[in-house]
């Protein structure tokens, strides 16, 4: 198991250069779930090198999909001979995004058995819009000993439904199930993170009749399966990498670039942070911090942090921004409203010194500015683990970071993109 070694800079605008973003683990995992969409090879670029990659072609091959590494970030999917089937469980327990699976499974092959999906335990994490929605959509849905079975044989058809809750994997899920179904579908109340047009555009150029993602109406035509006719998909840059490393600039960096990115998609970030007083600007696609070394952190306002939905607050961006919070000068308020459990990891940040207070699962009081202080840390999950590195790196002395397969989930050899920057983090095997 490996770990993290950090010595902190106890606060000290030390870090200078540029961070190159990768491609984002939200686009790439449903890129891949759509290569089952596809008649011929799909050519993936920009594919981030993270383990829920591994993890999600591993199941693809458990149902006939090959993939084949053809560059450092380049990955072609391969559906000709895909099966009906169950989803291996260990794995589709792993991450949460072998739920998505299900939609194009379902879709091309008529049946899928799968259990619970996994990831982060950061709340309940239910299944049921997928399950209504595929019900709606004319499939049968039974659930025995942890496993559930959905059978669609004569295909699905299109329907007319409305989430009761805004959900992204529900949202790109469905979205692919109808395209291959028979009619019209509508999703309604669907949500609008960037990874769901920017998904939608590739498969429209394949064939796909999809108008509105981006917007709370999708219309889905269906039809038959999709051809890539050679053409490649580029996956998006991670705006939450982006983000986590907007803040760790913020907080420890004297000059940094952060390029490859779409600074739009994290701009309510970009806002929050100029306004506590952090000199950050986008610059096409690049976001630069710039004389930050003359500003201390303890000069900077608090502010005040409700997640939501896109182009809101993301919540895989609240806990490095908590840690940003115990910096500055000031009451800070943070209401998680998206998951129940994402307020747990604040436990450990107040062990190194920060002053947190929970009034319940959903809000917490920050009170800023805090010196924190090294320790031996464990990552709770794969965002709060990263806010961990954050926090070790802003704090006086050392501290291990251990389960670090959280943060490799999703991010892409943190330890030497931060040493770039003159981060002193090692991997320790
Ligand atoms: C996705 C992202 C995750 C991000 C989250 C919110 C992926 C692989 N993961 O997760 O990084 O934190 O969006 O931006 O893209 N819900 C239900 N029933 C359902 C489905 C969801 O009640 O059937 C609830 C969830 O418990 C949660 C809310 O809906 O409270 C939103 O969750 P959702 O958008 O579905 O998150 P994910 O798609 O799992």
């Amino acid at each position: 198991m490996s770990q993290l070694r950090v010595r902190g800079l106890a606060g000290k605008k030390a870090l200078t250069g540029t961070l190159r973003v990768s491609g984002a683990k939200n686009s790439a995992l449903k890129a891949l779930a759509a290569s089952i969409l596809f008649a011929d090879e799909l050519r993936l670029t920009n594919v981030p090198l993270i383990e829920d990659i591994e993890t999600l072609s591993t199941l693809l091959l458990g149902v006939g999909v090959t993939s084949q590494r053809t560059g450092d970030h380049e990955r072609t999917f391969s559906a000709q001979n895909v099966t009906s089937g169950a989803l291996d469980v260990p794995l589709s327990e792993k991450i949460r995004a072998s739920i998505v699976l299900t939609g194009p499974l379902l879709s091309r092959t008529g049946g899928v058995s799968f259990p619970h999906p996994g990831g982060d335990v950061i709340g309940a994490r239910p299944i049921d819009l997928f399950l209504a929605g595929f019900v709606a959509m004319g499939a049968t849905a039974t659930s025995m000993g942890g496993t559930y079975t959905l059978k669609a044989p004569q295909g699905l058809h299109g329907a007319d439904i409305f989430f009761r809750i805004v959900s992204v994997t529900a949202t790109e899920t469905l979205m692919m199930a109808a395209v291959l179904a028979k009619g019209k579908t509508i999703l309604r109340n669907a949500a609008m993170e960037p990874e769901i047009p920017h998904l939608a555009e590739f498969l429209n150029r394949s064939g796909a009749k999809i108008s509105g993602a981006g917007t709370p109406t999708i219309t889905i035509e269906g039809g038959p399966l999709l051809r890539a006719g050679g053409t490649s998909y580029d996956i998006l840059p991670d705006r939450i990498e982006a983000g986590s490393f907007a803040i760790l600039g913020s907080l420890l960096a004297d000059e940094l670039e952060i390029t490859n990115c779409v600074p739009e998609h994290f701009a309510i970030l970009t806002e929050m942070l100029r306004f506590s007083g952090a000199p950050i600007k986008a610059e096409g696609s690049s976001v630069r911090i710039s004389g930050n070394g003359k500003r201390s952190n303890n000069t900077f306002k608090p502010l005040t942090i409700s997640t939501h939905e896109y182009p809101g607050f993301a919540t895989d961006l609240q806990a490095p921004m908590t840690v940003f919070l115990t910096q500055v000068n000031g009451e800070s308020n943070v209401f998680e409203t998206i998951f129940e459990g994402r307020l747990n990891y604040t436990q450990d940040l107040v062990q190194m010194g920060a002053d947190i207070t929970m009034g319940n699962p959903h809000q917490i009081i920050v009170r800023g500015p805090s010196t924190l202080y090294g320790r031996e840390l464990f990552g709770p999950d794969i965002r709060a683990g990263l806010a961990y590195l954050i926090a070790a790196l802003v704090a006086e002395g050392d501290s291990v970071i251990n389960n670090v397969h959280y943060i490799d989930r999703g991010y892409e050899r943190i330890e030497e993109k931060l040493a770039a920057i003159g981060a002193p983090v090692k991997r320790m095997q």
